[in-house]
């Protein structure tokens, strides 16, 4: 979910929905608002996109101060009862909340009458509590926030306003995130600075277990213990124009297209004229020191891990393990004595991911963040980060923060192995391979229209589909197959070729569609034969090979490039093959059903 609010600002409105457009990545299924203009308050939900949420307000409905929402559904069906802002039974509080809170069927049960909720969200409990405190207790809006807060567990970032006094925007959280804009005689509040940039570019960030009171001339902020924080705002490189897509019909083209930039600028960014790399030295002197590698991520990161894990193992000569956060957190496996985390986060702010670094953390081993996003919790809460440089990433399925990933993860390797003089980071001239990589990944985008014809038919109205390949190629696969499935919602599997014969080929009947990775000269040969056999029992074959590989009849054909560097230009065409599924099976391709791109619960 994503939260605005904004204080001081007759343009309250205008403000709040821009900012809702710019969190929309972070959940769609229903939004909010609520304003207050001096002698009136409005409230008003939709079920749906910011867009439904739009068409239902009227020209009246305007103020200084107020607080938006949109949702991700964990607890309780999207709907308008659902939708936050949520308000408490005598209207007097109002609140929106990104998080989940752990115990609100205990509090339901302790505190509040069952017959004053009006949906079935975890939230809801809480803007009742803060009524029932400053009830029954007499206390002021703020004393009451603290007491609630001093009994819920969970996940939060809540924005409240109390229409009695609303000269204010009572702030807290603990493990989501939110941030305070500071504007020209009004403030913000926001999930992600992304969402303000129209407004500000000064932001204050919070840690867990403070609470911040907002005003439109300043902020105060306290921390657990109650004590005042002096905090200097800090001003954010993001451009608001990176975070717009132009004559794009979707962000996910725009993001496909930028990567062969990315790959450049990280290459400028992390690889010096004199042949030394821009790696913090301590990170570099702890990798050393450590004899594995554990790396956690979740989703598409989860993917960009196992595609670096090869060249990682390589250049760097220790081992490498990849593991799902999900997983992770609550079966650590038994440890290396020396392990170093690396946690591959676009966002930095996944709690599944986060949870695993708190228990790191708690051991006391070292760990690296490696994220799109300077300032994110990941980020702040690992010993290290090493930034992605893609510049924002919208569209719900990532494309330019798996290769950003893959990439970085390339010129950390190739740093620490040229350091410790690894012969095979020395041979490996990561530079020029890059270079070479972006190039072959602009002949791929150059292709588009092609691939796009190939795919209008194969995937037009199929139920599922495969990818399949070995080696480098299989953790494409899984790549791909996911982009499939969480864009086009055809079934997909990324399956390692060789085992599919040992059961999963029962799948396969007249006309399913096999995609066949082959970019590997040792492994190709093999999986060549794999597609011979789904081809003899119906599958319709779609092949994409690099060209010391290719034969006859082969659908796509990549240029050869590193090993380290097959899956940065292999993933490409999976990436458009995948935005065309969606786009002609007629869907949202930046935003589809179910999902968010910054899961901030577990
Ligand atoms: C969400 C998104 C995925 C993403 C995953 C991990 O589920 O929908 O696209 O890969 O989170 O996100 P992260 O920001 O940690 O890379």
């Amino acid at each position: 979910c994503g939260i605005v609010g904004v204080i001081g600002n007759s343009r309250a409105k205008d403000i709040l929905l821009n900012g809702l457009d710019k969190l929309e990545y972070r959940g769609y299924d229903s939004a909010g608002i609520f304003l207050e203009n001096g002698q009136e308050t409005f409230l008003v939900k939709s079920q749906g996109r910011i867009q439904q949420l739009k068409d239902k307000l009227s020209d009246d409905v305007k103020g200084s101060i107020g607080i938006g929402h949109t949702r991700w559904a964990t607890h309780g069906v999207p709907s308008e009862a659902n939708a936050h802002p949520h308000t408490s039974q005598s209207g007097r509080f109002v609140l929106v909340h990104n998080g989940v809170i752990e115990n609100f069927d205990e509090l339901k049960h302790t505190y509040v009458q069952a017959d004053q909720f009006k949906g079935e969200t975890d939230t809801e409990i809480v803007v009742h509590l803060v009524e029932h405190f400053a009830q029954t207790e007499n206390l002021s809006a703020l004393k009451a926030f603290k007491k609630t807060l001093s009994v819920v567990k969970g996940s939060y970032a809540f924005g409240l306003i109390d229409t009695e006094n609303p000269d204010a925007i009572y702030v807290a959280k603990n493990k989501s995130p939110l941030l305070i804009g500071l504007g020209d005689g009004f403030n913000v509040i926001c999930s992600d600075a992304m969402a303000m940039l129209k407004e500000t570019n000064r932001f204050v960030e919070i840690n867990d277990g403070e609470i911040v009171v907002v005003h439109a001339d300043g902020i105060s902020i306290e921390d657990k213990a109650g004590n005042a924080v002096e905090r200097q705002p800090f001003v954010t490189e993001l451009d608001a124009s990176d975070a717009e897509k132009g004559a794009y019909p979707f962000y996910m083209m725009k993001e496909i297209d930028e990567q062969p930039a990315v790959l450049r600028r990280l290459t400028q960014e992390y690889a010096n004229l004199d042949g030394s790399f821009s790696f913090d030295a301590e990170l570099l002197a702890e990798l050393q020191a450590s004899d594995r590698i554990y790396i956690v991520a979740c989703g598409t990161s989860y993917n960009a891990g196992w595609a670096s894990k090869n060249a990682l193992e390589a250049m760097m000569n220790i081992p490498v393990e990849v593991h799902l956060s999900s997983e992770l957190g609550y079966h650590m496996p038994l440890l290396s004595s020396k392990p170093f985390f690396i946690f591959l986060t676009q966002s930095g702010e996944t709690a599944d991911s986060r949870q695993v670094l708190v228990k790191v953390n708690e051991l006391g081993y070292p760990s690296l963040t490696i994220t799109n996003v300077a300032g994110s919790t990941l980020s702040r809460e690992a010993k290290y980060t090493v930034l992605l440089h893609a510049g924002p990433e919208i569209a719900v399925a990532s494309t330019k923060a798996y290769t950003a990933q893959i990439t970085v993860l390339n010129l950390l390797a190739k740093a620490y192995g040229n350091q410790n003089g690894v012969k095979a980071a020395k041979e490996f001239d990561v530079v020029h391979e890059l270079g070479l990589t972006a190039t072959a990944m602009e002949a791929v985008i150059t292709e588009k229209e092609t691939i796009e014809s190939s795919v209008k038919s194969i995937l037009a109205s199929t139920r599922n589909a495969f990818y399949i390949g070995r080696g480098e190629d299989y953790y494409v696969a899984m790549e791909a197959a996911l982009k499939l499935k969480e864009i086009s919602y055809i079934q997909a599997e990324g399956f390692a070729a060789g085992e599919l014969k040992h059961g999963t080929i029962a799948l396969i009947e007249k006309g399913t569609p096999v995609f066949g990775l082959i970019n590997d000269e040792v492994t190709g040969p093999h999986t060549r034969g794999n597609l011979k056999e789904v081809e003899s029992r119906g599958a319709e074959t779609f092949v994409i090979s690099s060209e010391s590989l290719a034969k006859v009849g082969d659908q796509l054909i990549l240029a050869d490039v590193h090993p380290y560097c097959r899956a940065l230009l292999a993933v490409v065409p999976t990436q458009l093959i995948a935005y065309y599924a969606s786009l002609h099976r007629g869907y949202d391709v930046d935003k589809p059903r179910n999902l968010a791109k910054a899961v901030t619960v577990e």
